[in-house]
This record gives C-alpha cells, sequence and structure tokens, in this order.
C-alpha cells in the first residue's frame, strides 16, 4: 500500500501575494458609517486606529497584494502549513469521501491568527507606530499578536474576555511570556469598562466589550496607540488568503480538487482565507466548489442573524457597518469556542453568504466536540475548539456521502490545537458540557437592538 498522507510545499511556494476576493466580487462592498454621525466614515477616523498600508488595503479593489518579502521571511518560521488527508478518520467513518485539513496548528500561536499578526506588527511598525492595543476572546488572538509584537519590538495591551481570561489561565502567561500586558475585561481602565462593570460587576465579558475597550484606548491617545483587530475587517481576511492559494497547490499534488470548502466561523477571517482562493476559481474558472461556513448554535450569526448595518463592538466606539448581526448587546454564552462567540460576521463574508455565493450551519457545542474527539483519536491532533465545528460539519459531508454511496472531496481547514483548552476537553468528557442554543425569544429581539440608518441620507 503507497498512499499519500502529507502533501507538503517548499519555502519557495509561500504565496508572493495575498488575495483579495473584492477584486473579483460582484456584490459591491456597502459603506462604512461613523459611529456618532452614521455618515460614512472619513479617513481620519480610520487613521486613529490603523496604520495608512491596512486602511488601503481595506479598501483596496486589487485582486492581489503583493507580500513584503520581510513578512514572507517571517512566514518561512512555519509556512507552508501541511494539508493532510485524513485516512484514518475516513476509515473510522467508512466513507467513501476523501477528507482533506490543511493544518494552521503548526504555527507558534497554534493557529492561523499570526497569519495576519505578523502583517498587521509589520505596518505599524513600518509607519512608526510603538505601541498597540487588541482584544482577544479564546487568547488565540492575543497569543499571536504578542508573538508578532515581540518579533518587532511594539509593546502591546491585551484585553481578553473575562469568561476565556478564568476559563484559560495559560493564554494569559503565554501572551506575557511574549511580552505583553493582559487585562480580564470589562476591566476598570477605560470608561466603557467601568461603565459596564457599574451595570453588572459580575459581568462575564463579550467581544464586543473588549473590542470597546481596546479601541477607546486607541482613540484617546493621541496617536500613539494603534488598535489592531484579528478578524472581520477585509485587511484580515486578505492576509489569510494564504491558506486557501497553499490549499490550492496542494489539492494540485493530491490531483484531486474539493467539491465542498469548510471552516468554522467567529468574525469570518480563516474561512476566507481557506475559502476565497476557491471562491475566486468559483467566478472565474467555473469551478463549483460549495464554501461552507460553520458557527455554534450558541452565536448562529449567519443562520439566524439580521442582515443590517449594526456596530462593531457593544460600547459604540467602532465604525457601524453592514453585516449579519445577533445585536452588538448580545452577550453570548460562555460555550468553550471562545473565538466563535462574536456578535456580528465580517461584511465581506456576510454580504457573499446573503448573494447566496456561500453556505451556512450552524452545529451544537457537544456535537462539535464529539466529532473533535473522534477526529483526535484519528488523525492524533487535538483540535482547538472552535476548529471542532468545522471537522464536526466535514465528517456530516463524509457521512452524507457514505449513505449516497458518492464519492465527494471535502476540505477543511483545520484552524487550531486545542492545547490550551484541555479544561473544556475535561468538561466534555465527564459530562458537564451543556449545548446552549440561542432562544428564539432572542432572534425575535435583534432587530431593536441594532442602530436605525436613514439610507437615504448616507446616500445624499
Ligand atoms: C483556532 C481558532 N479558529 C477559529 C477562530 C475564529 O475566528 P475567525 O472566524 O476569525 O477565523 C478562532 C478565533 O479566536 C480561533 O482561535
Amino acid at each position: 500500500m503507497n498512499r499519500q498522507t502529507s502533501f507538503t510545499l517548499s519555502e519557495n511556494d509561500i504565496p508572493k501575494q495575498w488575495y483579495n476576493i473584492n477584486g473579483d466580487s460582484p456584490v459591491p462592498p456597502a459603506p462604512v458609517l461613523h459611529p456618532v454621525t452614521k455618515q460614512p466614515v472619513t479617513p481620519d477616523f480610520l487613521t486613529a486606529l490603523f496604520p495608512m498600508p491596512l486602511i488601503e488595503q481595506e479598501i483596496s479593489q486589487e485582486r492581489y497584494i503583493d507580500i513584503p518579502e520581510e513578512i514572507r521571511e517571517v512566514y518561512k518560521l512555519y509556512r507552508p502549513t501541511p494539508l493532510i488527508r485524513a485516512h484514518r478518520l475516513e476509515k473510522a467513518l467508512g466513507t467513501p469521501a476523501h477528507i482533506y485539513y490543511k493544518y494552521e496548528g503548526t504555527s507558534p500561536a497554534g493557529s492561523h491568527k499570526i497569519n495576519t499578526a505578523i502583517a498587521q506588527a509589520y505596518y505599524n511598525k513600518k509607519t512608526g507606530v510603538k505601541s498597540l492595543t487588541t482584544e482577544t476572546g479564546a487568547g488565540q488572538w492575543g497569543s499571536a499578536l504578542s508573538i508578532a509584537c515581540s518579533f518587532y519590538n511594539l509593546a502591546l495591551d491585551v484585553y481578553m474576555v473575562k469568561c476565556s481570561y478564568q476559563q484559560k489561565p495559560y493564554r494569559r502567561i503565554m501572551m506575557e511570556t511574549y511580552g505583553a500586558n493582559c487585562y480580564a475585561s470589562p476591566t476598570d481602565r477605560t470608561d466603557c469598562g467601568r461603565s459596564f462593570l457599574a451595570d453588572d460587576p459580575d459581568c462575564p465579558g463579550s467581544l464586543g466589550i473588549a473590542i470597546s475597550e481596546a479601541v477607546e484606548v486607541a482613540l484617546k491617545s493621541n496617536g500613539q496607540i494603534k488598535y489592531s483587530l484579528g478578524s472581520v475587517l477585509h485587511h484580515v481576511l486578505i492576509h489569510q488568503s494564504v491558506i486557501g492559494e497553499e490549499a490550492l497547490k496542494q489539492m494540485a499534488m493530491a490531483d484531486e480538487y474539493p467539491d465542498v470548502v469548510i471552516g468554522c466561523v467567529g468574525g469570518g477571517s480563516n474561512f476566507a482565507g481557506i475559502a476565497m482562493p476557491f471562491l475566486r476559481e468559483n467566478l472565474r474558472n467555473g469551478m463549483k466548489t460549495r464554501l461552507v461556513a460553520v458557527e455554534p448554535t450558541a452565536a448562529p450569526t449567519l443562520t439566524r442573524g439580521l442582515y443590517t448595518f449594526d456596530y462593531g463592538d457593544t460600547g459604540h466606539m467602532t465604525p457601524v457597518v453592514k453585516m449579519h448581526t445577533l445585536g452588538h448587546t448580545f452577550i453570548p454564552a460562555p460555550i468553550h469556542a471562545g473565538g466563535l462567540r462574536y456578535h456580528g460576521m465580517a461584511p465581506t463574508i456576510s454580504s457573499l453568504y446573503d448573494a447566496g455565493y456561500l453556505d451556512a450551519v450552524a452545529l451544537p457545542q457537544l456535537r462539535a466536540f464529539q466529532a473533535g474527539r473522534l477526529f483526535a483519536q484519528s488523525e492524533g491532533i487535538l483540535p482547538a475548539p472552535e476548529s471542532n465545528h468545522a471537522i464536526c460539519a466535514a465528517i456530516d459531508e463524509a457521512l452524507e456521502a457514505k449513505e449516497k454511496d458518492e464519492k465527494r472531496v471535502i476540505l477543511f481547514n483545520l484552524s487550531g490545537h486545542g492545547h490550551f483548552d484541555l479544561a473544556a476537553y475535561e468538561a466534555f468528557m465527564n459530562n458537564k458540557m451543556i449545548d446552549a442554543p440561542m432562544s428564539e425569544e432572542y432572534i425575535g429581539t435583534i432587530s431593536s437592538r441594532v442602530p436605525e440608518i436613514d439610507m437615504q441620507a448616507v446616500m445624499a
């Protein structure tokens, strides 16, 4: 038996350009509105938060953006990442489907997040910035940016959602080891943190609140501190395209092409990273790959949320963008996939989903962990709780192929490992984990939780 399992590229295959779906997308981007005036944002609002090269990428219509050689040099520490054929999982499922996964957990941070962290730290450094703030949910993003900031000698303050801060002390220690400061959000360090604590001293926090704190610090710093976001924004999605570009080459090495590409979605960046280069092939070269975003039933942004204008954060500090949203005041159930608990979704993913170019499915965390454990037992890698959602959807596809007795080529993004998430696995194995699907009652209230926007005034 001579069957290939791992498809590895050389350093020369690290992409030289990021792919920007906005250069091909049939769906024009909606305007981005100022949080107070609700008029299209002006560059000066954005320059208070981000360095100019990232703002230019955010609005770019160029299909390809050159990756600076200095960034490719750092990518060489862990890229190209492997593409692996899950022979052993296929056998465990008894499926005729071929399952492949792109493994981003080989990075020093343990997930895909470092692909954009390196780029963001690089452009901030290059434009003279000395200090960054950010938020983190599960701690993956905070760890990734801590590493990148230590490479570029930038100071970093991380506002970590309080329930994750308590669930995952080792993520905090990891960030501190790289030199970052990490605070349990809401904190008493910011006006908006103090106001949330005044309302509820035991507030478990949310990504929306942690974003408000980090943005407030940057906005009040007189240009001394910039803000960095690990998902949702278009430039983040662009940076993650290295995943899909490599996967295209690796699928060619395997002499196969995926019928379906799957990724979990929090803000949408790892899914976009693997899926957008395949969407380009659908749009330009007549391929017909289904692109499936997987979210938790506890935060079903695409499948149950509204597609409308909403704030990116709870404290009204960020621009108002058109996206699938559960309402910016949403406080999610403390499910273990902390990175999937955001109330919104990347506007790019939202508009493509709304226009029918992408599919989405919501899965409960217990099924996701069952799938993750089966994956660990057959493939050996212990996945991040977020990634378990993608694995579960891939297994569902493989079992459906078995039922229909059809060959199906499935590719999913294994966005990270779960070595810091063992408490979640323990809760799962001891039957202490529960599902927390969003209630119908809550869904009925979303329209009252988003700002009213006068579109005629915006367009005037
Ligand atoms: C391992 C992992 N996968 C997925 C996600 C979800 O984020 P995104 O949708 O931006 O990829 C996160 C976020 O923290 C994560 O840590």
